[in-house]
């Protein structure tokens, strides 16, 4: 069996302070998890987040990677550095970043290739917007978005892959995807990875769906056979609010 995996994708939020308060009131509530836990947090804070996490079951994660491992990238964190504060998870290709920050499916690409190679996990993300989705093209993005995101894997590097559906017109409007759209569309991306990679690694790998998850609809989102996980912005702010989601990943 999968285990189901929850991230909390904290964004651009949080100081030194809360990062360590908000992790001190969410590790009692998650202590139990039957499923991987993880919080993303942003750079300034892993320092503080790693100290927090310590001794506790959830594990820590970033927001993004450079391909390089070092260099004239001002602005930008390599994933030796990510290494060195214990970062286990990297999400890349969020649609934030793609939207605001010219990031492309190339650039998802090399930067999830480099973060693994250099030993990070990462949570890819895919999902089309609503005008993509209202011209009949959700199949055709998120299969040419999975496409792109892992060209050149080896297939044992998909052991280190977890793929987040996130429509773009769901996260943070608390507009969800139906749980029957949110499986079919992980169905749809499963494909694409077994067209690749065969039945086996497919199979194996964990999509999460992500966009206005919350303590509400979480349990019937991730009670889908598809859906193995989710990744969490907003909701993932409130310790109790992200304790529910996790405790409902069984
Ligand atoms: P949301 O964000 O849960 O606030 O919709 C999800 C995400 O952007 O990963």
């Amino acid at each position: 069996m999968k285990r189901k995996i929850i991230a909390g994708n904290w964004k651009m939020n949080n100081n030194n302070a809360q990062t360590k308060e908000l992790i001190k009131q969410i590790a009692p509530l998650v202590k139990d998890a039957k499923c991987e836990v993880v919080v993303c947090v942003p750079f300034t804070d892993l320092d503080a987040a790693r100290r927090a996490v310590r001794g506790t079951n959830i594990k820590l994660g970033a927001q993004n990677v450079h391909w390089a491992p070092k260099g004239a990238f001002t602005g930008e964190i390599s994933a030796e550095m990510l290494l060195e504060q214990k970062v286990q998870y990297v999400i890349v290709g969020h649609s934030e970043r793609r939207q605001y920050f010219g990031e492309t499916d190339e650039s998802v690409n090399a930067r999830a290739k480099a973060a693994i190679a250099a030993g990070l996990k990462v949570i890819i993300c895919v999902g089309e917007t609503l005008e993509e989705r209202e011209a009949g093209k959700t199949t055709e993005v998120v299969v040419r978005q999975t496409n792109a995101a892992l060209k050149g894997f080896e297939k044992i590097d998909l052991k280190k892959v977890v793929i987040a559906y996130e429509p773009v017109w769901a996260i943070g409007t608390g507009r969800t995807a139906t749980s029957q759209d949110a499986n079919d569309t992980i169905a749809i991306i499963r494909k694409a990875v077994r067209k690749l990679y065969g039945k086996t690694a497919a199979n194996a790998m964990r999509i999460q769906y992500g966009g206005s998850m919350n303590a509400k609809n979480a349990a019937e989102l991730l009670a889908m056979p598809e859906i193995d996980g989710g990744l969490i912005g907003g909701a993932s702010l409130k310790a109790e609010d992200f304790a529910v989601i996790v405790n409902s990943a069984k």
